[in-house]
């Protein structure tokens, strides 16, 4: 199964990628992580990316649909994916189309978490990682069982993201109205989209998406 998660900065893409990781054999391929590992691995693709990302544009289209393939490579042909921030424009959702159909995969369901964008600032301020396993938490929604140790693998440092501020996020919001949210149309007509209120609960969101999963299988 291949899924994407769409939604804007916040909304709970990759809190709901790492819960399905969790409990079924899927992989999360998320643009923005590999982005971030490529910022901090001072690669080609870094040096590019790390400014746009601080200023909350869009990197290009040639370098994100580049690195979803390289992944997609690295994977067996059964493994079921989740696209968590790609496609974020037109000519993106046109190449994981041409992607997938080149290794065999079909698109099974585009998930569109529906928020308030109001309480995304809030969301995204006040969120933090493990520095060791990446695993998300946030002040007030998810915080570790332990203060100051990581439940899923019991590192004591966290960290914040450099494109978290709201002036920041701000930019991000815009960038999703303007150039990701025209490609819902592309999916819609092929009666994959599937809406979910990404203001409910964490819990409650997993358990929305996971009906849906379990809808065709
Ligand atoms: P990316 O890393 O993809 O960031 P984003 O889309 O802005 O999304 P976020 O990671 O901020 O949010 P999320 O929806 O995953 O929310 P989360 O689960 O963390 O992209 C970063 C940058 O990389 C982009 O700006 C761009 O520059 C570049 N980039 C990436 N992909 C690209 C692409 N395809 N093309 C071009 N450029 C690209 O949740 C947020 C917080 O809220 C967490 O603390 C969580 O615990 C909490 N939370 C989650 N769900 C709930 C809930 N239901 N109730 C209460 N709290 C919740
Ligand atoms: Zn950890």
């Amino acid at each position: 199964m291949n899924i994407i998660l769409l939604g804007p900065p916040g909304a709970g893409k990759g809190t709901q990628a790492q819960s399905l990781v969790a409990e079924r054999s899927m992989v999360q391929l998320s643009t923005g992580d590999m982005l971030r590992a490529a910022v901090k691995a001072g690669t080609p693709i870094g040096l590019k990316a790390k400014a746009v990302m601080e200023a909350g544009e869009l990197v290009s289209d040639e370098i994100v649909s580049g690195i979803i393939g390289e992944a997609l490579d690295q994977l067996a042909p059964e493994t079921g994916v989740i696209f968590d921030g790609y496609p974020r424009t037109a000519p993106q959702a046109e190449s994981l189309d041409a992607l997938l159909a080149a290794r065999g995969r079909v698109l099974d369901h585009v998930i569109e978490l529906e928020v308030d964008e109001d309480a995304l600032v809030d969301r995204i301020t006040g969120r933090y990682t493990c520095a060791t396993c990446g695993e998300g938490y946030h002040d007030r929604y998810k915080l570790p069982k332990v203060a100051g140790v990581c439940d899923k693998c019991g590192g004591t440092e966290f960290k914040r993201r450099p494109d978290d501020n709201e002036e920041t996020v701000r930019t991000r919001m815009a960038e999703y109205r303007a150039k990701t949210a025209p490609i819902l149309p592309i999916y819609d007509a092929r009666g994959i989209v599937n809406r979910v209120d990404g203001m409910a609960d964490i819990a409650d969101v997993a358990a929305a998406i996971a009906k849906i999963l379990d809808s065709r299988t």
